[in-house]
C-alpha cells in the first residue's frame, strides 16, 4: 500500500491530456464499470495509448500496458518460475498483477502476439472472469477494478495476422482514426506549444499526404508525427527540414514517393 500522503499527491496530479473526438470516455467508463473488455482499432499514432492512461488515471485504476510483439508468449503475460539465489520462484506477469491488484492491463498491438496468448484471454473475457495460471495451480478471480483492454490496427491486418472471430466477437470495439482537423489542430499545439496558427497548415499538409494512402503509401503521417513536426519548429528548425524529416522521410524509402510528397509539402504549403 502507498502511504497516505503520496496516494493524495497522486490523485491531485492532472490527468495524462486526452481530447477526446466524440463519446469515447464514455464508452469506455460503461464498459469498465460493467466489466466488459474493450477492442481499440486504428492506425499508428491517433491516440489510443493516450486515451488508455488518460481513462486509468480518471477511472484511479493502475494501469499495465504490454506492447505486443511476435515473440510475446503467454508466459510473459502470464508469469514463470525464476531462479533467484538458489530458489526457484514464482513471478507475476504483467496481466497476473493486474488481475490481482484489479487494474487496467492494456496489451497494444494484440494480433502481434502469438496464438497461445488469446487462449489466457478467453477465460478473462467472458462471464467467469477468471485467470487459470497452469504452472502455479490458481485460478484467479478479476476483482471489478479489473479491465481488460487490446488495441490493433486495422491497417497491417493480412490472413496470417488477423484477430481470429472468436477471440473479437469477446470484446466491444471502438474505432479510432486522426482527429478531425480542428480537434488534431489543439492537440497537436497543446503538445508542442507551436501556437495553433501554426500547427494548422501541418494538420492541413497531413490532410493532404493522408490522402495518398493505399496508392503510393501504406500508412498516413500519424498525429503523432505531427506533434514531432511542430516540436523541431517551435525549436528552430527551418519548415523544410522539419518536414522532411518529421513527415516525409518516416513515411516512405522509396525516392520518388519521396519526391511525390515533397511536392504535395510544397503545393499544400505555398
Ligand atoms: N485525442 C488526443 N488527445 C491528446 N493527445 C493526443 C490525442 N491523439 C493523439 N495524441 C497525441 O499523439 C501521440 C501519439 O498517440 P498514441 O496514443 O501514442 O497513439 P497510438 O497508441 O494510437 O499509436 C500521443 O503521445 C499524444 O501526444
Ligand atoms: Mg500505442
Amino acid at each position: 500500500m502507498k502511504p497516505a500522503v503520496l496516494a493524495a499527491i497522486d490523485a491531485a496530479a492532472p490527468l495524462p491530456y486526452y481530447l477526446p473526438a466524440g463519446d469515447e470516455c464514455e464508452l469506455f467508463e460503461h464498459a469498465f464499470r460493467h466489466q466488459l473488455p474493450l477492442l481499440l482499432k486504428g492506425p499508428t499514432g491517433c491516440g489510443k495509448t493516450r486515451f488508455v492512461a488518460h481513462m486509468a488515471a480518471r477511472l484511479g485504476r493502475p494501469l499495465h500496458t504490454v506492447s505486443c510483439h511476435d515473440d510475446l508468449t503467454a508466459a510473459d503475460l502470464t508469469g514463470r518460475y525464476l531462479i533467484k539465489g538458489g530458489d526457484t520462484v514464482w513471478v507475476d506477469g504483467p496481466l497476473t498483477r493486474a488481475v490481482r491488484e484489479g487494474a487496467i492491463c492494456y496489451l497494444d498491438e494484440v494480433i502481434e502476439a502469438r496464438k497461445d496468448v488469446t487462449v489466457v484471454l478467453h477465460p478473462l473475457t467472458d462471464d467467469r472472469r477468471v485467470l487459470p495460471l497452469d504452472r502455479t495451480g490458481e485460478l484467479l478471480e478479476a476483482p471489478p477494478g479489473f479491465m481488460l483492454v487490446v488495441s490493433y490496427n486495422p491497417g497491417y491486418q493480412n490472413v496470417l495476422k488477423a484477430l481470429k472471430p472468436s477471440t473479437r466477437q469477446r470484446f466491444l470495439a471502438v474505432e479510432f482514426d486522426f482527429p478531425e482537423p480542428e480537434l488534431e489542430t489543439r492537440v497537436v499545439a497543446a503538445e508542442s506549444g507551436l501556437p495553433e496558427a501554426r500547427v494548422a497548415a501541418l494538420v492541413r499538409l497531413a490532410g493532404a499526404l493522408r490522402a495518398l494512402k493505399g496508392q503510393d503509401l501504406e500508412e498516413g503521417v500519424s498525429t503523432r508525427l505531427l506533434i514531432y513536426c511542430a516540436t523541431l519548429l517551435r525549436s528552430g528548425i527551418k519548415p523544410d527540414r522539419a518536414i522532411r524529416t518529421a513527415l516525409i522521410e518516416p513515411l516512405t524509402d522509396d525516392p520518388d514517393v519521396r519526391d511525390a510528397l515533397l511536392r504535395v509539402a510544397q503545393v499544400t504549403l505555398g
